[in-house]
């Protein structure tokens, strides 16, 4: 019994922390190569944005799953991107509202495998280069999910800084690392009581 527990705290820490490492991986090399090209134009670099980052992981959430298609992602025509009528609610989880992600900008892709090169091209090569080219835009999260990737830029400004609505709202970023904490010593106290 004891020995199924401990391999079970194992495995959960474990898949976490490859979890984490692959994702963040691919998010970084991203904002490298998309830093490089706007190094290439002299354009300041991007600097992590985490309150744009927690947005991108919630609408990466919302299109992981959907197939690539030609008129997804960096493909689709500007205006006809879709609109998810759960928005308010991700900004809300996120501690941000409207008035300041509104100089923001969302920009997904679909990459089959999200193969490195593609996806960087599906940013400087596409319609979204006139953002990534745009030296307002200062901040950057990313996240990915399954074969999509999700940028949001931020600007320096009050109504594109992301900056969260109320005060103390940071403590939304560790509750992860936090959760799996009590999992782990959950684990390790029921280990105990053996
Ligand atoms: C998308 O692909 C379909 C067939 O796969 C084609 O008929 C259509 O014209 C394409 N649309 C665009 C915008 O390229
Ligand atoms: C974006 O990625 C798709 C693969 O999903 C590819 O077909 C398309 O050519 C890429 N677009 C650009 C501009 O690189
Ligand atoms: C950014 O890209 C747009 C569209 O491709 C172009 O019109 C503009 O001149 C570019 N700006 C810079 C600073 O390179
Ligand atoms: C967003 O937050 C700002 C500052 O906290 C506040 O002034 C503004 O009224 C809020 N806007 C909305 C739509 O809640």
């Amino acid at each position: 019994m004891d020995s199924r527990i401990s391999l079970l705290c194992f495995l959960v820490l474990a898949f976490s922390l490859l979890h984490c490492a692959r994702s963040d991986g691919n998010d970084a090399q991203l904002l490298k190569g998309i830093n490089s090209y706007r190094s290439s134009l002299k354009v300041p670099a991007l600097t992590e944005n985490k309150n744009a980052a927690c947005l991108a992981e919630q609408l990466a959430k919302q299109f992981k799953g959907q197939q690539c298609t030609n008129t997804t992602g960096a493909n689709t025509v500007i205006g006809t991107e879709q609109q998810f009528p759960d928005y308010p609610k991700y900004l809300d989880h996120c501690h941000l509202n409207a008035s300041v992600t509104e100089d923001g900008q969302v920009m997904p892709a679909c990459v089959p495998g999200l193969v490195p090169g593609v996806v960087l091209t599906n940013y400087t090569k596409s319609q979204y280069n006139r953002f990534l080219n745009d030296s307002q835009f200062s901040g950057v999260g990313i996240a990915n999910e399954g074969d999509w990737v999700v940028v949001v830029l931020s600007t320096s400004t009050g109504s594109g800084d992301y900056s969260p609505a109320t005060p103390g709202s940071n403590w939304a970023a560790p509750v992860q690392p936090f959760s799996l904490m009590i999992l782990l010593l959950v684990g390790s106290v029921v280990l105990l009581m053996k």
